[in-house]
């Protein structure tokens, strides 16, 4: 089974959201004193997540990032997560963690059958991470990537680059995969909360790789299957590998491969295009026909690109917390 969407794209890849709670405020994703909490009854139940998984890889969907919020602040995540690998027909299961749990949780996440992780990680100065995540220690993220290298995890390191904050580390990230066989990727910082100053902190990638090609000379890497839109590339004798996401500058959308369904049950074609399908009704009654529809007719939904460069956005800020970035 095949899933396309109206301008021929495979659509093979679903973004779960578990939850919009989180234990980091950074500042380009949520406002300081966090979004305004749900009750747990307007959140999706594990069993609901579940059927919706096994929904959409009937469809056609081949790989589950869970993501939130925070997925590794969710109550019970490890034994939903092992469930969830048991979806039939399910290639890839991965997670996106900002990793402050993960020195405690990576040997059981493993266990539960997750695959790979993506870690998100801005800084590694101390100062600049916390004024970035409002807070947060660095050397907890730093613990949880130790320990998921040690438990045997392939590993993203995604760095949202942003101008005059941390872009002056983007060399001492491209360092990092010298020695540790990791994929730091560079993405664009994207205009989701609508700040004022949006366009003065973008970065664009080919910026960034010129950047880098001042200082390292490195050669292009082939992209794995089902992966998302980065340009890989790895330094001569690296361990590792970088990759530049450039969802503000570059061609990101023809090559959009992914769905997303939110922690309250709305399904999303597009970050950028507040078209939406609930999913909650199909759910409640069990119906799994008209839920395997509504995920269908979101497919349907999927703008051919977004707007976000134009002058005339055309999307309602949002929380990416909220919304299962
Ligand atoms: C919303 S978080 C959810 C998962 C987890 N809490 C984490 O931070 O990895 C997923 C990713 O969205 C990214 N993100 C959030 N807001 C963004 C923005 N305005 N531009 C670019 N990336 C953003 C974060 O950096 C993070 O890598
Ligand atoms: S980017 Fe991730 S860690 Fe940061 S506030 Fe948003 S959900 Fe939390």
């Amino acid at each position: 089974m095949e899933l396309t969407d109206t301008f021929g794209r495979t659509i093979n890849y679903l973004r779960l959201s578990v939850t919009d709670r989180c234990n980091m405020r950074c500042v380009y994703c949520m406002p300081a004193e966090g979004l305004p909490l749900r009750s747990h009854r307007e959140i999706l139940s594990y069993e609901d997540l579940l059927s919706i998984a096994r929904t959409a890889v009937s469809l056609g969907i081949e790989k589950i990032r869970v993501t939130g919020g925070e997925p590794l602040v969710r109550k019970g995540i490890l034994g939903f997560l092992a469930q969830l690998a048991e979806t039939p027909g399910l290639r890839q299961l991965v997670l996106t963690t900002n990793a402050l749990h993960l020195a405690e949780m990576a040997e059981s996440l493993k266990f539960a059958g997750v695959q790979r992780l993506n870690i998100s990680l801005d800084s590694l100065k101390p100062a600049t991470f916390s004024a970035i995540t409002r807070g947060a220690d660095v050397s907890r993220v730093m613990a949880g990537i130790d320990a998921a290298e040690r438990a045997g995890f392939p590993l993203k390191i995604n760095m949202v680059v942003m101008n005059g904050i941390n872009d002056d580390e983007i060399l001492d990230f491209v360092a990092m995969t010298m020695d540790r066989a990791v994929t730091v990727r560079f993405i664009e910082y994207m205009p989701a909360i609508k700040a004022t100053d949006w366009e003065s902190r973008v970065v664009p990638g080919d910026t960034i790789l010129e950047r880098i090609a001042e200082r390292f000379s490195f050669k292009s890497e082939a992209r794995e299957s089902l992966a998302g839109p980065a340009r890989i590339f790895s330094v001569d004798g690296a361990a590792g590998t970088f990759g530049i996401i450039s969802p503000v500058t570059g061609h990101f959308c023809e090559e959009c491969n992914r769905i997303r369904v939110t922690a309250a049950g709305r399904a999303r074609s597009c970050l950028f295009s507040d078209r939406e399908v609930d999913l909650k009704p199909f759910l409640a009654i069990g119906d799994d026909r008209a839920l395997a529809a509504a995920l269908r007719q979101v497919v349907t939904f999927k703008p051919r690109r977004h707007l976000l460069t134009e002058a005339e956005q055309q999307f309602t800020p949002f929380a990416m917390a909220a919304l299962g970035g």
